[in-house]
C-alpha cells in the first residue's frame, strides 16, 4: 500500500510517499481503508523531532482517520467490514496511509438512517469537537452566558470552539488571531468578535473561559484577562514556546484557575467518558451545528499540507485523501 513515511526527522521534505506492506488487524483491532486522514500541528512536531524522541523513526504520521472498515479481529464485536467509521485522537500514529490498523476501542461507527457523514468532514470535525466538549464542559465547567476567548482562533482545533461553545450555551465568543487578514475568516467560523493577538495586553475585555492552544506570550497576556472565577484551559502549545509557569498564590489572590486538557491522555484514562463525548460530537456534526472548514489534498501532497500548516495559512483542518473513488485499493 502507499503511505507517507518519515525515515529521518526534518522539514516537510521528510514526508516521503513510500510503498509499504499493508498491516492486518490483531484480535482486538480493525483495519480501515483511509478515505481521509487529518493533518494537525502535532504531526508537524512529531516530524521535526518526534516530540523529543517520543515517536521514533521510521514512522507513518497521522493520529485520526475516517474511512471504511476492511477487516475486524477475532475479538471485535459490533463493527463490521464496509462500515463507515472515524477514529478518536489516539496515542500512536499511522494515519497517512491507504490502510491503518487501530484498536477497536478508538473506532466510532458513522452509519445511521440519515446516511454517513462525509469522511473529510468526519475526521476534520469529530475528534476536535470531542476535544472542545471535554475542554469546555469537563475542564472549564462552562456555564450559560459565560464569555469565552479562543486564542489562535482559526487553527484546526480552535475553529470548532465557537460552534461548540454556542451549543453549550456560552455568551459572546471572541477569537484572537495574529494577522488582520484572518479577522474575516474568524468571523466566518462563528466568532462574535475578533481581537488581534497584539491587542491582548491592552484590551479592557474580560472573560470567564479562555481556551489556549497557542501558549507562550499569548498565554501570559491571556491570564490577565480572566474574570474573577475565570478559567484558562491549556489545550496546546502551537507557538512551541517554553512553558508558562503560573504561581498558585497568584491564582489564589486573583480568584482564577488554569486547567489542562489533553484528549489522547483522557482517552487512555477515561475511555467511557470520551466515548460519551464522542456520541455528542457525532450528533452535533451530523446536525450541522458545527462549522467544519476542511481543505482536502491527495496523500502525495502531505509535505505541502505541512508547509501550509507551518506557514499559518490554513483555516480549519487540512485532510489527506489516500483512498478515493478514483483511487481505490
Ligand atoms: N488538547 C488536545 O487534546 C489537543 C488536540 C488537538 C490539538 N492540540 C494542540 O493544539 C495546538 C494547535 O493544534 P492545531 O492542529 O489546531 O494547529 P493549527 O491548525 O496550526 O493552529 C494553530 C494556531 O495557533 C496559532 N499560532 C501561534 N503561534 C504559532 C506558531 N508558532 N506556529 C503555528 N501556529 C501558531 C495560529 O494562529 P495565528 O496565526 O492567528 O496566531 C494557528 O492558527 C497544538 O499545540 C496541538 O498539539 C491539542
Amino acid at each position: 500500500m502507499r503511505a507517507i513515511v518519515v525515515e529521518q526527522y526534518g522539514g516537510p521534505e521528510a514526508l516521503r510517499l513510500t510503498d509499504v506492506t499493508a498491516p492486518t488487524p490483531g484480535g482486538d483491532q480493525v483495519s480501515i481503508a483511509v478515505q481521509a486522514a487529518a493533518v494537525g500541528l502535532i504531526d508537524v512536531l512529531f516530524r521535526r523531532d518526534g516530540l523529543g524522541g517520543l515517536v521514533p523513526v521510521p514512522f507513518i504520521p497521522g493520529i485520526e482517520v475516517a474511512g471504511r472498515i476492511l477487516e475486524v479481529g477475532d475479538d471485535v464485536e459490533g463493527l463490521t467490514p464496509g462500515q463507515p467509521v472515524v477514529t478518536l485522537s489516539r496515542p500512536g500514529t499511522s494515519g497517512y496511509a491507504e490502510i491503518v490498523v487501530v484498536p477497536a476501542s478508538v473506532v466510532l461507527p458513522l452509519d445511521d438512517d440519515s446516511g454517513p457523514i462525509a469522511p473529510d468532514t468526519a475526521v476534520a470535525g469529530i475528534p476536535n469537537v470531542v476535544t472542545a466538549l471535554a475542554a469546555l464542559d469537563d475542564a472549564a465547567r462552562l456555564r450559560a452566558e459565560d464569555e469565552v476567548l479562543v486564542l489562535g482562533a482559526t487553527g484546526g482545533l480552535a475553529s470548532v470552539f465557537p460552534s461548540v461553545a454556542k451549543a453549550l450555551g456560552a455568551g459572546r465568543v471572541t477569537g484572537a488571531v495574529s494577522r488582520a487578514g484572518s479577522v474575516e475568516r474568524a468571523l466566518a467560523l462563528g466568532y462574535d468578535d475578533v481581537l488581534l493577538t497584539d491587542e491582548l495586553p491592552h484590551t479592557a475585555a474580560r472573560f470567564d473561559v479562555i481556551v489556549d492552544p497557542v501558549g507562550g506570550a499569548s498565554r501570559v497576556a491571556a491570564l490577565s484577562l480572566l474574570q474573577p472565577l475565570g478559567r484558562l484551559i491549556a489545550v496546546g502549545n502551537a507557538s512551541d514556546a517554553e512553558q508558562v509557569l503560573v504561581g498558585t498564590n497568584d491564582l489564589w489572590l486573583s480568584n482564577t484557575g488554569v486547567v489542562g486538557l489533553n484528549i489522547a491522555a483522557l482517552l487512555e484514562a477515561r475511555p467511557q467518558r470520551v466515548r460519551s463525548l464522542a456520541a455528542r460530537a457525532i450528533d452535533l456534526v451530523r446536525a450541522g451545528a458545527v462549522i467544519v472548514p476542511v481543505e482536502s489534498l491527495p496523500l502525495e501532497q502531505a509535505a505541502e499540507a505541512h508547509r501550509r500548516l507551518e506557514s499559518r495559512e490554513a483555516v480549519g483542518r487540512i485532510v489527506l485523501t489516500p483512498v478515493t473513488s478514483e483511487r481505490r485499493l
